[in-house]
């Protein structure tokens, strides 16, 4: 493959696992930098990707400790295996948490209910707990038509850089870089 063909690989993976099942690169590991200045990373899953607009969006709790560190330091970076096909790709850019608005909404409707029982508990993520039941326990859920909405957000990530590495058996690695300067983007290999 050339640069331009893994370029559309890149982004070939990253629509599919945004659209698909069991996907490799479903889930990708998000890092922050913490309050503290200390790094954090987390899973997320992918729920929508677009090349023109060059943004991965995942959806999170708006009183999880990532809302406050990436309100304080928008960088974040991304990271996925497949590890049947040996790739690895990573993503830099800076996040936007969109709070409000029809994006959120449409992005609120359209997640299948069982993925928006976390937003429903009464308690923080990261609240220390007695036992697992409590987060869910009765007498914790809020209550209401909107159950959750108010926590939930879509955090769309603007991709800045990407890069690819492919692990091929026969010991050929290969390793591409991408960095978008303005409306376009430069290309290059980098040793593995
Ligand atoms: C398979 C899997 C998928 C997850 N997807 C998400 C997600 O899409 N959004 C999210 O906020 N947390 C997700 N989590 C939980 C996070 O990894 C993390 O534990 C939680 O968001 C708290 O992170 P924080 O304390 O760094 O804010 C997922 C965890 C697993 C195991």
């Amino acid at each position: 493959m050339d640069l331009a063909e893994i370029y559309s690989r890149i982004w070939d993976c990253l629509d599919r696992a945004a659209a698909g099942k069991n996907q490799p690169f479903k889930t990708m590991q998000a890092a922050t930098i913490g309050l503290d200045g200390s790094p954090n990373v987390r899973t997320v899953v992918l729920r929508r990707v677009s090349e023109p607009q060059s943004e991965i969006i995942f959806h999170t709790d708006l009183r999880s400790p990532k809302i406050a560190e990436l309100s304080r330091e928008p960088r974040i970076a991304l990271v996925g295996v497949d590890p049947v096909r040996n790739l690895q790709i990573r993503a830099k850019g800076k996040a936007e948490i969109i709070r409000s608005g029809p994006e959120r909404l449409e992005a609120w409707k359209s997640s299948p209910d069982h993925t928006l029982t976390v937003y429903r508990t009464a308690l923080a993520p990261g609240t220390p707990i007695d036992s697992p039941d409590q987060a869910f326990g009765s007498g914790s859920a809020i209550a209401g038509e909107q159950k959750g909405f108010d926590n939930f957000c879509v955090v769309k990530v603007h991709i800045e850089s990407l890069e690819w590495l492919e692990h091929s058996n026969n010991d050929h690695h290969e390793r591409a870089l991408y960095r978008r300067e303005g409306e376009r983007w430069s290309q290059s290999w980098i040793a593995p």
